[in-house]
């Protein structure tokens, strides 16, 4: 596989999943901007067959190589970020894990049951990545069960393996250059900006600047219907140098923990 081939592939179902991130995609470039991605991101469970080792190996293989560990104590995620060894521009990977031992029997056991009757060859499968959810149609009742305790272990036992969101560089953006410029556009063109924290995640002087719209609600099938509930959102990131002149190139955990709200659940008529 190669690396092109692997991006598309990601981008292509996250964004027939979002029908959102598409439109966004378009508006960005009806105002002459090119996009390039600065990171896109993973969820899993620290479980042996499918844990952030296993997620990263097939970035591994293609030239990726691990930078920086990142720990979320509140939220119970530990997360890793990589970058290609010599393709400059290839996005940032960050992918992040649930601490399954640190939250409640309950969740565990939910988790074990559906984890359970998956065999182990789908985990091993290069295809993980885009495979989506690979165990059995998601109940409604537990994906409530599992969202009072974590948003993220629900969002992930409904959409399973795939980008949980792609990250425009607006570095590498002409005219909505800030990310105040790109919040301003994107409400206007009636987006929900992810207001947890504030709209704007970090600042110049952390060297990093993060916004992301609320996840849109998309139609699920469940085993008790079909319901309106969060999927993926797109993100935005803005870089500046470090004192050596280098654009600083890490994630700020502050920030990323509560750009992980973005898709918590809500509903439409809030
Ligand atoms: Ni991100």
């Amino acid at each position: 596989m190669e690396l092109d081939h692997i991006f598309n592939k990601l981008w292509n179902d996250y964004a027939s999943l979002n029908p959102s991130v598409k439109r966004i995609k378009a508006l960005f470039e009806q105002e002459n901007e090119t996009i390039l991605n600065d990171h896109i991101a993973f969820r899993t469970f620290d479980h042996p067959l499918m844990n952030l080792a296993v997620l990263s190996a097939l970035f591994i293989k293609h030239g990726y190589r691990e930078i920086q560990d990142y720990h979320f104590e509140e939220k119970h995620l530990y997360a890793k970020h990589y970058e290609h060894k010599d393709i400059p521009n290839a996005p940032r990977v960050f992918i992040s894990e649930l601490k399954l031992k640190e939250m409640s029997k309950q969740l565990q056991q939910l988790v074990n049951d559906f984890i359970k009757p998956v065999p182990s060859k789908t985990f091993a499968s290069e295809e993980l990545l885009f495979s989506g959810r690979v165990w059995e149609l998601p109940s409604f009742e537990v994906y409530n069960t599992l969202r009072n305790e974590s948003e993220y272990a629900a969002w992930l036992y409904v959409f399973g393996f795939r980008a949980n969101h792609f990250t425009v560089s607006i570095n590498d953006l002409k005219t909505l250059n800030s990310v105040e410029k790109v919040n301003a556009f994107l409400k206007l063109k009636g987006f929900l900006i992810n207001d947890s924290g504030g709209e704007i995640k970090g600042s110049p002087a952390e060297l990093l600047e993060q916004s992301s719209i609320k996840s849109e609600t998309i139609k699920v099938d469940f085993k008790e219907g079909i319901f309106d509930i969060p999927g993926c959102y797109y993100e935005f990131a803005k870089r500046y140098p470090d004192t050596d002149g280098k654009l600083y190139s890490g994630f700020i955990a502050k920030s990323a923990d509560k750009i992980f709200e973005s898709t918590d659940f809500y509903s439409k008529e809030d």
